[in-house]
């Protein structure tokens, strides 16, 4: 009888292990049939989550591979911090899911935080602490003895430049310091998925090619990389693909070179320009361009079109024909702003000063 009761007990205790590896299995075949062959590490499934009557994210289904660099690229509002927090089960979706190596944030939320870790936009950190002292803990938590978490913390923090201030205050620290420190935590811990929410915003431009060559060492050294940024060269230079996001829906997806291939017309000609730019002289310059779009706002006129050198001139004589001064004038090809007008209509910046 006390045989029965211990075996039944055994079977009882395993049976959530049981249901996680037969989740795993399911995961691992699934995972396997992912573009190319690649290993899905993130799958979001309809991810919802509203805030009262705001609509943050917005059914969000999209896949994330193994030990790539995720660009997730949109506007102030977009709904990218609102996504990554349920990715690290800090908030709940409101409707659907998402799996983290096969994990569900919904039900198996105390696995997803093994295997996650992210550097808040927001650092959280409390202010009465030093970011020595914060490193240290966050270390340990992770599994660090005290010698290990040491060496690794001094070290991550000399790379950053910011061992010298480890003694300090947090609140005495910049906002470039305080966000290199959040930053800090996610390289010490080398996560399975590491999450940045804007790292590099607030930092100096060498600061951030520093911040940037070391996301991809993490990569290197097999983390899967989740970069959340409203900065476009960021974006393009880091990120293997991107998403790119608005008002909480996904967009577009695809490597940056895709990206900008599927903007119509191979060329962007870029003028600044002072003047009566009216509709009936937009509307002359689409048709002699063949232009697919036209676009003009704020002394910026931006035309989209096939061989761009070649219709320059003509459209210097036409612009300065109609009284229009001519600041500058380039000639590109298309960048991932152009991509996010191409979806939504709007520039960046445009959809930011929209959004507030
Ligand atoms: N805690 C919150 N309560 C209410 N609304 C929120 C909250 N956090 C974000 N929002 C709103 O959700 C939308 C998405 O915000 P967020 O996820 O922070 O976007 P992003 O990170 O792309 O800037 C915005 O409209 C924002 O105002
Ligand atoms: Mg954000």
């Amino acid at each position: 009888m006390f045989w029965l009761e211990a075996h039944l007990l055994t079977v009882l205790i395993t049976l959530p292990t049981v249901k996680r590896y037969i989740l795993r299995a399911c995961y691992l075949l699934e995972s396997m049939s992912g573009d190319g062959g690649r290993r899905v590490a993130i799958r979001l499934q309809n991810l919802t989550k509203y805030y009262g009557k705001t609509l943050a994210v917005d059914h969000l289904s999209f896949e994330i591979y193994e030990n790539e660099i995720f660009g997730f690229l949109g506007p102030n509002g977009a709904g990218k911090t609102t996504t990554l927090l349920m990715l690290t089960t800090v908030i709940r979706p409101t409707e659907g899911t998402a799996t983290v190596m096969g994990y569900d944030v919904r039900r198996d939320a105390d696995m997803v935080r093994r295997l996650i870790d992210i550097a808040f936009q927001e650092p959280k950190l409390y202010w009465v602490n030093t970011p020595w002292e914060i490193l240290i803990w966050h270390a340990k938590v992770w599994g660090y003895g005290g010698r290990e978490a040491k060496r690794v913390v001094r070290d991550v923090m000399e790379r950053l430049g910011i061992w010298e201030s480890r003694h300090k205050k947090a609140f005495e620290l910049s906002g470039g310091q305080r966000k290199k420190v959040e930053v800090a935590k996610v390289l010490i811990t080398k996560p399975r998925i590491a999450i940045f929410d804007e790292p590099t915003a607030q930092i100096d431009v060498a600061g951030k090619h520093y911040i940037w060559s070391t996301i991809r060492e993490l990569r290197d050294e097999g983390s899967t990389i989740i970069l959340a940024t409203n900065d476009l060269y960021e974006a393009d230079v880091l990120s293997e693909r991107v998403g790119i996001i608005h008002r909480g829906r996904l967009v577009a997806l695809g490597t940056p070179e895709e990206l900008k291939d599927r903007v119509p017309s191979g060329d962007v000609i870029e003028m600044r320009v002072e003047g009566e730019l009216d509709g009936q002289l937009l509307s002359r310059i689409r048709a002699e361009a063949e232009a697919s779009k036209v676009k003009y706002s704020d002394g910026r006129l931006k035309v989209y079109l096939n061989r761009g050198e070649e219709f320059l001139p003509r459209l210097i004589t036409m612009l300065t024909s109609s009284g229009i001064k001519i600041h500058s004038a380039t000639v590109r090809e298309p960048s991932l702003d152009d991509v996010f007008f191409y979806y939504t209509g709007l520039s960046i910046r445009e959809a930011e000063r929209r959004g507030r």
